[in-house]
């Protein structure tokens, strides 16, 4: 049984959350500290995305959206405002029963189905993502904040492994292996695992969800969708037009709510045969445990804490862009970005100096407003826990060289920070910070630095700036991550393996080696054929 701490925390990726009751619905909840009724603008948006058809608020069971079985309702909120936009189905026990019972029904004709059946439907389901592209990144902008360019951006790069795992899918190919013994013919199949649990997180609503239906669907698996209750918008339009490009009912479903009661069906049932995750490595470790009762297979994404390291060889221009583009994308939410910005002591000024000015010209603001690169923070909590981390690095000694406290437009925004004089001791460097704040740690040599990057117990992408040929292999192999950029912030391709190394995950996410995450590899011996 995983426990109600655990669920809890399936809600919010990295850090607690507030739930509290929310007046106006008897039977609704809301999961953030702001929550309003809407203003006319958001009121004009979501109208607009009602008359898309793509507003879906039930959850997805057997093809047939669903209210919650006793009717309970979920707000989702929008992190820039508070407005509540919408109120979903808060669903539980019953519903995720009826859901896996579906994915199993739906297994077996799904997975019988030629390659070319299923990758036709996928190539349908990307051509309406793409084509929905707008209202899909809109969605996510009014319930995750980012701003709305890079939402349609997430759109795209989401879209792509339905795209890629649609041509892969056709490549899943067996063995024949050479007997040892003539009368005797060994083969290999990989057949899908079966039903598959997808529990996904708020920063990426649609990519992260993506990311493990495409290659689930492609290799003859049925899916559950557990997305973020702080997100479950984008994830339900999303699976409406899977539905409308021939997907059959019962092979994606979606079911949000209770996390506690969801998580545990999902854990407990020995018709799912395999959870995959995203979202905090304590959540992560509690899956394991809890998958091990029913010895599920499990893939997990988990947290980073990525440095990223400034050589005095690098091409300063090359090491400050790829610096912003890792630090700042998503506003630092994302496990990937830079947690700890390495800068070798012969340009720590230099290159300090230049990374504050280009940080101070970000303007934040609603990810609808013209020119904002900076959206808000997810909820509240994960406002105070960055000023925490922030605190408790200047009471240790650091210099706040930019912003380092809430940004003037209140809610939910920080203001984009540089801190200097980091040690990797702090709080800040150990642990992931998920906001707009680039610590900067100064290092002395290449032995140095690749210790001090090292030294966590993360282990999912680092990145280093240097023109030289031989420290990018050097450094490169001596790194423990899963993912290593060289003289480039921005690594995520659905064409490449993502995961990571130690406590950072298993198993891999896009590119030719997500698909084993989905297969069972069955040998099959036939004797007496001589
Ligand atoms: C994540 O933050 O979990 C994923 C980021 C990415 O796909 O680049």
């Amino acid at each position: 049984m995983i426990t109600t701490s655990l669920a809890r925390s399936l809600i919010h990726r990295t850090t607690s959350f507030h739930l509290h009751q929310h007046s106006s619905f008897s039977h609704s909840y809301s999961l953030r500290c702001y929550s309003r009724k809407m203003s006319t603008e958001t009121e004009s948006i979501v109208a607009r995305l009602k008359r898309s058809g793509l507003f879906q608020t039930k959850g997805l069971i057997g093809g047939k959206w669903t209210d919650a079985y006793d009717g309970r309702t979920i707000e989702v909120n929008n992190p820039a405002n508070g407005d509540v936009v919408a109120s979903v189905a808060c669903m539980g026990e019953k519903e995720t029963k009826d859901a896996i019972s579906s994915a199993y029904d739906a297994f077996s004709h799904w997975s019988k189905l030629t390659t070319t059946d299923r990758s036709n439907r996928l190539r349908n389901w990307y051509n309406l993502l793409i084509e929905h592209k707008e209202e899909l990144g809109q969605l996510i902008t009014l319930e995750q904040g980012k701003p709305l360019k890079e939402a349609i951006g997430e759109v795209t790069y989401g879209a792509s492994f339905i795209e890629f795992y649609a041509e892969e899918g056709k490549r899943v190919y067996g063995d024949i292996i050479p007997s040892t013994l003539s009368d005797r013919r060994l083969f290999v199949l990989k057949q899908p695992v079966g039903v598959v649990a997808a529990i996904t997180p708020w920063n990426f609503p649609l990519a992260m969800i993506t990311r493990k239906v495409g290659p689930a669907l492609a290799c003859g698996c049925t899916v559950i969708i557990k997305p973020s209750e702080l997100t479950p918008l984008t994830a339900l339009a999303a699976s409406e037009l899977a539905l409308q490009s021939g997907i059959p009912p019962g092979v994606l479903n979606v079911v949000m709510g209770d996390a506690t009661k969801i998580g545990t069906s999902l854990l407990e049932s020995p018709q799912v045969r395999k959870i995959t995750f995203t979202g905090s490595t304590a959540v992560g470790k509690k899956l394991m445990v809890g998958a091990a009762e029913t010895v599920k297979k499990v893939s997990l994404e988990l947290g980073g804490n990525a440095p990223c390291v400034v050589f005095d060889d690098a091409d300063l221009e090359v090491a400050l862009k790829g610096t912003l583009a890792t630090k700042f994308r998503n506003t630092g939410q994302t496990c990937v970005c830079a947690n700890r910005i390495l800068v070798q002591e012969g340009i720590y000024e230099k290159f300090t100096q230049a990374l504050t000015n280009a940080v101070q010209n970000l303007k934040v603001g609603d990810g609808f407003s013209d020119g904002v690169v900076q959206g808000p923070l997810i909820n509240e909590a994960a406002v105070q826990k960055v000023d925490s981390f922030v605190q408790d690095a200047v009471s240790k000694g650091a210099k706040v060289l930019l912003g380092g406290k809430r940004h003037s437009l209140g809610f939910t925004f920080y203001e984009p920070t540089v801190i200097g004089d980091i040690k990797n001791e702090m709080l800040i460097a150990r642990q992931e910070v998920f906001g707009p704040v680039a610590p900067v740690i100064r290092f002395k040599t290449e032995e140095e630095a690749i210790q001090i990057a090292n030294d966590t117990n993360a282990g999912l992408a680092a990145y280093i700036f240097t023109n030289s040929i031989k420290r990018s292999w050097r450094v490169s192999e001596a790194l423990e991550y899963g993912i290593v950029g060289v003289n480039e912030g921005l690594v995520s391709t659905e064409v490449a393996p993502f995961g990571g190394f130690k406590q950072s995950g298993l198993g891999r996410e896009g590119s030719k080696y997500g698909l084993d995450e989905y297969l069972e590899i069955k040998y099959v011996c036939m004797g007496n054929m001589g």
